[in-house]
């Protein structure tokens, strides 16, 4: 299911799958430690990876989650199958819950503000789907996977339904068409076999790898900070009523500013991920967009064993809306290989 995020791979993944390869021997797991929408992840299982899923927002690690759920998992037996639990959620009567409250123009009465990130009848049906998920897994009538996807399933619905261009930093003062159109899960098709994931919602400065796992790095590349450009979906996975702020109604999100969104700290934050990160095979995203200088990265990396960089083909622009971008319709994109078990050196003949 595509998934508008900023940053997302998948336009990437079978250029990605060739430097990924199989499975090593030694038992190393993918460790995807920005997963975002898991598009990356989810190539390397269909590799035969087992896989590792990280990211510091929770509602990240869902929508990646829910992309790995093999039919056997989520089988929803409670319900007569996975269409019917579907069914009765796309049949709840709306609810005037917290979503309702804050993200559709009843806000203005209730926050003094009017959202319009959702019409009043699509964020009370978002809150009444979330609510029912919620009390079937507290009845035990869902499993771990079958909640997952049934709250990726809402994020996806969300964003299809959402008056806003691309991302919930703001919402749009004039109602688009597709916010009108009724919010409807939709069944996506499963993974036949069951693969092994593990999922963390960690700092990726926490994550303790192992040497013969591969690191894929996926950091932000630019000043946008996800937690504040996705709160809505954050919410509506954490099923919380946070106090939120301002026009846009952000939930408090500060503590979850990335270190790689500031020009002056992303470089110093890279290289000592790099070095900390105790795999030998380390994979790192770079965008031609990033405020990170390449040579000066080339330069830390050297330091730390061998990097080979790879051109990978050029991707249309991310566009928040049409006059950002005007400048350049499209971008390069590199992957850099760090061995760290090899000589350091530098090849930079393929940029
Ligand atoms: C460029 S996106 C990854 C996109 C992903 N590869 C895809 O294809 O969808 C960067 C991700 O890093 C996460 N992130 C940012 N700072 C982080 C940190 N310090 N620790 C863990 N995750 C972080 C963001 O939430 C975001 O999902």
């Amino acid at each position: 299911m595509t998934f508008r995020y900023i940053g997302s791979k998948a336009r990437l993944v079978e250029e990605l799958a060739k430097h990924i390869g199989s499975p090593n021997q030694t038992g190393g797991m993918f460790v995807d430690a920005f997963c975002g929408t898991g598009a990356v992840a989810e190539t390397a299982m269909k590799l035969g990876w087992p896989v590792w899923l990280n990211d510091h927002m929770v509602s990240a690690g869902i929508i990646s989650a829910a992309r790995l759920i093999s039919k056997n998992e989520a089988n929803f037996k409670c319900f007569g199958g996975y269409s019917e639990a579907l069914k009765i959620l796309n049949g709840l009567e709306p609810l005037h819950g917290f979503i309702w409250r804050e993200y559709s123009p009843a806000s203005a009465l209730t926050a003094g503000v009017e959202r319009r990130y959702f019409t009043e009848e699509n964020a009370g049906r978002i809150d009444a789907i979330r609510s029912q998920i919620s009390l079937w897994k507290k009845d035990g009538q869902l499993n771990r996977q079958e909640e997952q996807l049934l709250i990726a399933d809402l994020l996806s619905a969300t964003n299809r339904v959402a008056n806003i261009a691309g991302t919930y930093g703001c919402f749009l003062s004039k109602w688009q068409s597709q916010a009108f159109n009724n919010l409807e899960l939709l069944q996506r098709e499963l993974n036949p076999q069951p693969t092994t994931v593990r999922i963390t919602c960690e700092d990726v400065s926490n994550l303790q790898v192992n040497p013969n796992d591969l690191v894929y790095l996926d950091p932000p590349y630019t000043k946008r900070q996800y937690a504040a450009y996705y709160h809505i979906l954050e919410t509506i996975v954490i099923n919380d009523e946070p106090e939120v702020q301002g026009v846009s109604g952000l939930r408090p999100w500060q503590m979850k500013a990335s270190d790689f969104c500031y020009k002056k700290r992303a470089l110093d934050a890279l290289t000592n991920l790099i070095k900390k990160l105790n795999s030998n095979r380390i994979l790192l995203s770079y965008s031609e967009e990033g405020h990170v200088p390449i040579n000066q990265l080339m330069d830390n990396l050297s330091q730390i064993g061998s990097a080979t960089p790879f051109k990978l083909m050029k991707v249309g622009r991310y566009r928040p809306n049409k006059t950002a971008s005007m400048a350049r319709s499209t971008v390069s994109e590199y992957l850099i290989v760090i061995e760290k078990d090899k000589l350091s050196s530098v090849r930079e003949e393929v940029i």
